[in-house]
Formats: C-alpha cells, structure tokens, sequence
C-alpha cells in the first residue's frame, strides 16, 4: 500500500520508494500539508509550530483556545482565498451574490487501486497497474463549493500527480478565478528556484535562483506554454548539485496559459503553486457542474537534479506519452525545410529524397509550402489542398515516388491558424480569433482559429484526418506559429468570455486525442515555431517536439540542456543542418553537429547535393552508429556531467543503459583555448564492479594537435566514477568526442 491513512493521527501518508508526502485534517478540517521529502514514517503534524504570529488571522471557532493555529503560518495541502491565508491562493470562487474566496474543510477521503482520468485534459496512465489514487474532498459550505484533491502515487517510479475537480454542490451559479492544480508548502529550507525562460529560438534557457523575500511568478499569456517560459521549476536545496541535495520538481501536463508562482512568506515558508493562468480566467459553474484542473507532475529526490531528471524522463515516456512510437525506434528523417525554405517542386523534393535515402535516411519529411498558394508565409494557412504548380498531380505521385525509393513520407501541417488571404478565412472570417470592432494583431501575417468552437475542431479534426485517410503518409510535423491575442469568441456568452483561453487549449487536445487515437500508426512530432509548446500536455499526444528552430548545435547544447531537466531526450526533435548554420552563421564540424543532434527525433534538414562525398560518406556512418545507439540512448538514463554555473570550455552528457551495461560520452569543446585546462571527467551511473572496455577514443583524432598518448582502452567501474577520464587536448572550431562504453567480459 502506498496511501495509509492514520485516523488516530488523522495523517493520510503517500508513500513512493524513496519519498513521502504527508497531510493530516486539521481540528476544524483544514487540510495541513505535513511533510513532503525523502521516505521517512511517522506523524509529521509536530513539525509545524502551533505559534502565535502578529497579524496572522486565527479561525473564529480556535481563537479563543489558541491564538497559535492560522491559515496563514501553516503549511496548506490547497490554499483558499479570502480566508486568513495571506499567501498566494490556489482557488478562488465567487458566488452570484459576491461572496468570494475559498475556505476548504475536509469531507471524506477514498483510497483506490488505479489511476484517476481527467474530463478534456491528458493525463498520465497507469501501463503497469501499479498506481494507486487517493481523493480527499474538501468543502465550503457557505459558497456551495467542493474540492476533490486528486493524488496518484507511482511508488517505484518516485512520482506523484495531482489535480483537482471543482464542484458546484450550491443552488445558484459559482464563479471560478482561480484554480492551482498544486500547491507546495515547504517551510524550512533554503531553497533555489531552477526554472527555463527563452524567447523563440532561444528556448528553455536554465536559470537558478535564490528564492527572494516575495513572489516570483513565470507563466504565459499566450495560450501556449510558450518559448519564454516553461511549465516546469523545481526548487532544489542550495547546495544542491547534479548529484546531491534535495529537489522537488513540478510539472504542469498544459500547453495552454499558465502560471507557476514561488513565495517565500514572512516565516521563511516556500510556497510553489501552479495551475491555469488566473488572470483574465473565469469559468462559471452551474449547480451540479464540475471543473477539472490539468495534473500536476510532482517528484521529489534527495540525490540531486540528475536523478530528479531521469524519474521524469522515465515517467513521461512510460507513463504520459500514449504513441507506441514513444519507447519505440524512430526513422531517420530528412526535412527539406533548412533546404529549400518555400523554393520548391516536385523533382526537387524527389532529387532531396534520393539524395536522402542514398545518405541511408528512412522518412522524407515535406515541410511548409507545399499548399493553397503557399510561396511565402503571407497566406494561404487554411487552404490544406496541393498546390498544384509546386506539385502538379498532387501529392499521389509525389509520396508515390518517395515510397519507390523505399522512404516512408512525412508531411507538415499548421491547422490552428488561419491566413487572411485564404479560402477558409474568406468563407468563415468568424472563426479567426479577434475582438469585434477591433483589427487583429497579426504575427507571421497569420490568425488564430477559435478552437473553443466544436465546428472548428470538427474541421481541423476532419481536415487532418482527411489528408490521412487518403495519402499514405507516416509522419505528421504539427506546427503553431504565433501567439493568440484578441481572445474573443461570439459562441460564448459575455459572462463565459474568461473561459476562451483554456477552451481553446481544451479543444486542441480534443482533436489531438481523436486524431492519435484513429491513427497510432502515424509518427507526430510537435512544433511550434520550434519549442513554443514543448510540454507535457503535448507529450501526452505527440512522442517528440522539434525543439528549437535554432539548429546551430553549440547553440542548441543549452536549449536541450533546459529541455531535460524534465523531458527526455527521447522526446527531443532535433537535426543536424548545414555549416554555416542558418541562424547564426557559425561554422562546426559535421561530427559535432551530428552528436548534439542524437536525440531519438534524430534527423537532417539540409540540401544532401550541396554535401561533398567525404561528408555523404561522414553521414552514411552518422545514421549507422545512431542506429546502434539509438536503443539504449532513448531508454537509458541521461546524467548532465557539467553544473550549471561551472565556468568551463566545453559541454558533457552521458547515456548510461538501465542494465550498467553500456554507457554513451559525449563532449562538445564550446570554446577552445590556448592553453586549456585538462580537461577532466567523472563519469556517473556506471557499475564500480564492472570492467568498461572504450570505443570512440579515434574519433577525435582528428582534432588533436599531437598523437595522443594512448588511453588503455578497459577501466574499471570504479576508476572511471571516482578517477575519471582526462582527455588529450584538441583543437580547432569545436571538436566533440563520443564515447562508447561497454561492460567487458572476464
Ligand atoms: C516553424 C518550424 O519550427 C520550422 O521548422 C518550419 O516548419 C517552419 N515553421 C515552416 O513554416
């Protein structure tokens, strides 16, 4: 059993293997959060001093036994509003005659075998029957509201998830302003906030911080999770590392608007909360009506970001993402985007996809451009038939000459937006986004559709599903390229307006959940303008996501960086392009391109007739060592072998395999030297007692300025964890090396 409920001590204890979270029901009801950190038994209610704090409200029926019990200086499972807790609120509600907040008293609890499901929402999944779900209700009576806290512990796999479903138990109708799917109380600790901001092309940038007297707040108002901020942050100890200290991490499974706010109170208490962006949200609730938050992906770890990190990557991929591509092998691809931009037709496509398939690439992929009158980014969006000029015949003759060379067929859509100049657009001008009497504001010239209204889902569902039905195609690369504004729908009411922003993120996951669900043999990869929507709620549907529309390699060592402290690399879209590199104009070696690109969304997206026959060759050898690697890399557990502030030349990842069997070095040098320090690494994750024999050492050959003395090639486990490799010095623009590691036999 991993949920106990204690009545004599009135504690509800979630257990993980090595974790666990307590709450215990106050005297009057309120839901303490007790205790949440490394697996420990006990009642942790005594922790938390009953103490009387100047300005601290006290509840009505205890003020006169004791002035030491508030809402306001003890730590809460789910703070109200408006009710003595001062500190940021999770839920908020207003009746039809004014009275607003939230004070939440306990009701009942169930514990029950399984996983708990959602209304509209992608949740995580229970594939190996071993979750286990407690619902504890809290009610206020006086506004008519009931809270049904959802919890669902994953005991050997270290998570937790949450969320909760808002219920009108009244006679008129309530109002929600807020709704948090999570609140975190942790009042003793020194604690950094590790959180990824970016800006397109720049995303999921790591930044640690010391949590500050105040609020911090991250989010999006853009009804993405976007590429300035992500629905990930964990607080981690101060000195806490890689490799030690304790960290709790806190993932939002939303690709909508969002906020995550971290407060640390007048007593030192960190408050972390996320959940739907409260402002400009209201969502009314008739009598009966209920309303679910997204979940909430919780872990916490006392070893260090590394482990926190490999409990999500394992997670996710098992336990969230529902594709069977998401613990399967991927195809190569190569993507004609980075190659001919909207400058195409059909035998150029087909001389890109011969070229491609003689690199040894399994999946051609057709990006933007290839309908309507879609020869730049000004219209069109909409229209999703061929464009005939570009590809007379169709896309019949087209993917059948891809098939022929034996590729499967991948194809770009964007089916959330509209262009102006566009047949869609001229026929139902009201199902863009926009304020009436207001012009839009346009962002890559385009608009938004307005998928909180079901005749629009129908048609992008219809519309997508139609393309699949009728072409034989195996991959879909889903793109999203502006942000909404002018958030206004005539389907709803004036009162209902509030709600549009998160309907719209409901409706998207409605067309994605019918769409994976009819056609689970078709690879999606997400994408918006790169990573503006590089989150679980994706991940629920799509087992990869182009990361980043930044394709520079060095560039992309951070971004990929940021994006694994919570996501696995699995689920990272990325490939190698041409030197120099479109958005930057550096210049690096095919070899380092290559390695920063081995993810599992492995590919290229470059014109192969621009290549020489040394790099074809470099390339053919690229695909077939991913092809070796690939199944360990994208299961096996990822260690980052560099912290974050350390000030050094150069960036080391590795891939060690569930079994210590095998184990993949990579090292990219970012700035080189004169004179550099050695450079110096101990590896993580491998067996002390094992015997490792090293392949790849070669491979670097290349950059050195000298023969390197050689490296014997078998060291023990141990030497290898607590010695380290140093490596030769090379030099030039940014060398890599990769290394093989393999368990050697006696
Ligand atoms: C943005 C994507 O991130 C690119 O890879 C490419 O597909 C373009 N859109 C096409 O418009």
């Amino acid at each position: 059993m991993s949920i106990v409920y204690d009545a004599a001590a009135r504690t509800i204890t979630l257990n993980t293997r090595e974790s666990s979270y307590q709450m215990q029901i106050g005297p009057l009801g309120h839901l303490l959060h007790t205790y949440y950190g490394r697996r420990a038994e006990g009642n942790f209610g005594a922790l938390h001093l009953k103490k009387d704090v100047g300005f601290s409200p006290n509840p009505h029926a205890l003020a006169a036994v004791t002035r030491g019990w508030s809402l306001d200086t003890l730590p809460q499972e789910l703070s109200g509003a408006n009710s003595g807790d001062f500190r940021t609120p999770s839920v908020c509600a207003v009746t039809e005659d004014g009275r607003r907040g939230a004070e939440l008293r306990y009701v009942r609890h169930e514990i029950r075998p399984g996983k708990y499901a959602l209304n509209g929402l992608p949740a995580a999944f229970d594939p190996a029957g071993e979750a286990e779900t407690l619902s504890v209700t809290l009610a206020d009576e006086v506004l008519g509201l009931e809270a049904e806290l959802l919890y669902a512990v994953y005991e050997s796999r270290d998570l937790i998830t949450r969320a909760l479903r808002l219920r009108n138990t009244g006679k008129g109708a309530l109002r929600l302003e807020k709704t948090a799917s999570c609140c975190l109380d942790l009042p003793f600790g020194d604690w950094d906030l590790l959180h990824f901001h970016g800006r397109h092309a720049m995303e999921r940038q790591p930044e640690r911080l010391p949590m500050m007297n105040g609020v911090m707040r991250l989010g999006s108002r853009r009804v993405a999770s976007s590429h300035q901020h992500n629905p990930f942050a964990i607080l981690c100890n101060r000195h806490a590392t890689e490799d030690a200290g304790d960290c709790y991490g806190l993932m939002l499974v939303y690709s909508g608007s969002f906020e995550l706010e971290a407060e640390k109170d007048q007593m030192g208490s960190v408050r972390l909360t996320a959940g739907l962006l409260s402002e400009g949200f209201s969502w009314t609730l008739q009598p009966g009506e209920s309303f679910d938050t997204p979940e909430a992906l919780l872990c916490f770890r006392h070893d260090g970001l590394n482990a926190l990190s490999q409990r999500y990557h394992r997670f996710l991929r098992r336990c969230l993402c529902r594709s069977p591509f998401s613990t399967a092998e991927r195809p190569v691809l190569l993507n004609n985007w980075e190659a001919t931009y909207f400058n195409f037709d059909r035998d150029k496509i087909l001389t890109i996809a011969r070229e491609a398939r003689d690199l040894g690439a399994e999946l051609f992929v057709l990006d933007d451009g290839w309908f309507g009158r879609r020869n730049d980014d000004r219209s069109s969006l909409g229209d999703w038939f061929v464009n005939e000029e570009k590809l007379p015949g169709g896309l019949e003759p087209l993917i059948r000459g891809v098939k022929e060379l034996g590729l499967q067929f991948g194809l770009w859509v964007e089916p959330e937006m509209v262009s102006e100049d566009s047949e869609l657009y001229r026929a139902h001008p009201d199902w863009a986004l926009g304020v009436p009497g207001r012009e839009p504001a346009l962002s890559r010239s385009q608009l938004a559709l307005d998928l909180s209204r079901s005749e629009v889902t129908d048609w992008i569902y219809e519309t997508v599903a139609g393309l699949l039905r009728r072409y034989d195609i195996d991959y879909i690369k889903w793109d999203f390229n502006r942000s909404l504004t002018d958030l206004y729908s005539p389907a709803l009411p004036p009162e209902r307006q509030g709600e549009l922003a998160h309907r719209c993120t409901l409706g998207l996951y409605s067309v994605l959940e019918r769409l994976t669900a009819e056609f689970p043999h078709v690879l999606f990869e997400g994408c918006a303008g790169g990573g503006g929507r590089f989150d679980a709620g994706m991940l629920a549907y799509f087992p990869q996501i182009w990361c980043s529309d930044d394709t520079d390699p060095i560039e992309r060592l951070t971004i990929q960086r940021g994006s694994c402290y919570g996501y696995p690399l699995s689920a990272v879209g990325a490939h190698v392009s041409a030197s120099p590199n479109h958005q930057t104009g550096r210049r690096t070696p095919l070899d380092t391109r290559a390695m920063a690109a081995m993810a599992s969304g492995f590919g290229y997206e470059l014109d192969p007739g621009r290549l020489s026959e040394e790099e074809k060759e470099r390339i053919r050898g690229q695909i077939r060592r991913f092809r070796e690697l690939e199944d360990f890399a994208r299961e096996g557990d990822l260690y980052r072998l560099t912290e974050l502030d350390d000030k050094r030349d150069y960036e080391a990842w590795q891939i060690v395999s569930e079994t210590k069997d095998e184990s993949l070095v990579n090292l990219i040098v970012t700035h080189p030297r004169a004179n550099p320090r050695p450079l110096h690494l101990r590896l993580k994750g491998l067996d002390p007692a094992a015997r490792y024999r090293l392949e790849g050492l070669e491979t670097f050959a290349a950059y050195l300025p000298e023969p390197p003395e050689p490296l014997p090639e078998i060291f023990s486990g141990a030497a290898l964890l607590y010695a380290g490799l140093t490596l030769p010095r090379m030099m030039g623009d940014y060398p890599c090396v990769q290394i093989h590691l393999k368990r050697a036999e006696d």
